[in-house]
């Protein structure tokens, strides 16, 4: 048993947009050096989820702690968090070169008057290395596909060179490939002692990566190591529908049968 205080704690957190609840009483333990992942059907809370940790979202009940501080106390620990935000919150068309949208991941660190130094540079140019994008650094963001533009934000929350990346949906809209050296890449950073929670839909890949799976729909219906919690009773009950695996190959594959829908 490890004795390291957890590096994300949700003790009954319900969150609430107007008088609409769509967390309820949430408690979630993030240990340091986990991979976790959060599935869960669309609109099911992942996103809020995130936002309620980073301090996006203030919740209407129970207590938040990173770090063992609620969010909005965390102070220059701020900078040890890096976040890949779902990428449809991104304004693409913004004319910025990949260079520059990896420096804004050293804002925290730089406040808003100061100029990137040396050591920005280099961290900068460190982040792009670690995902492999420095022959596109020059490029405008607007010119790459969304697997390399997966890639310069993962660079940017890199940046800062954080102790826990977040990261909501990094492989939607990539092809497979891409994606599966994704996961690898960040199975690399936990290895290398990061912390890494990840929203995903890709819910039998994944689990082939994670050491962990938070499965959200509204509530946290199951949190545990992939192989307990991914039961067709788990899937089911997220998914609001008859929701089982089958194995082709060593993956395994989620089938969601239509028009089943349990009430
Ligand atoms: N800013 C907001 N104001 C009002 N309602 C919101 C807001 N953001 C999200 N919601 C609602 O809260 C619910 C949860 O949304 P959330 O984005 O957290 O889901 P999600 O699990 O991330 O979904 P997806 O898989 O589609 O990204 C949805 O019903 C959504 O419409
Ligand atoms: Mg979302």
């Amino acid at each position: 048993m490890s004795t390291a205080p957890p590096i994300i704690e949700l003790r009954h957190v319900s969150v609430a947009y107007g008088t609409v609840k769509v967390l309820d009483d949430v408690n979630l333990t993030v240990p340091e050096g986990a991979f976790l992942a959060i599935i869960g059907p669309n609109g099911a809370g992942k996103t809020t989820l995130v936002r309620t940790i980073l301090g996006l979202v203030k919740p209407i009940e129970g207590e938040v702690l990173v770090f063992g501080k609620p969010p909005k106390e965390l102070g220059p620990l701020r900078r040890e968090i890096g976040y890949v935000p779902q990428m449809h919150t991104v304004d693409l068309k913004f004319p910025v070169r990949v260079r520059d949208v990896v420096m804004m991941g050293r804002y925290a660190r730089l406040g808003l008057f100061r100029r990137p130094g040396k050591a920005d540079h280099e961290a900068v140019e460190r982040a792009m290395a670690k995902v492999d994008i420095q022959d596109l650094a020059d490029r405008p963001l607007s010119d790459l596909s969304g697997g390399q533009r997966q890639r310069v934000f993962l660079a940017r929350a890199l940046a800062t060179e954080p102790r826990l990346l977040i990261l909501d949906e990094p492989t939607a809209g990539v092809d497979a490939q891409t994606s599966t050296s994704l996961y690898e890449l960040l199975r690399s950073f936990q290895q290398e002692g990061m912390t890494v929670l990840m929203v995903s839909h890709d819910v039998g890949v994944v689990s082939q990566y994670v050491d962990g799976v938070a499965c959200v729909n509204r509530r946290l219906v199951a949190h545990g190591r992939p192989e307990v919690v991914l039961t067709d009773d788990t899937l089911a009950e997220m998914y609001g529908c008859q929701a089982m695996f089958f194995h082709h190959g060593h993956v395994p594959h989620m089938v969601v049968r239509a028009g089943e829908e349990k009430k």
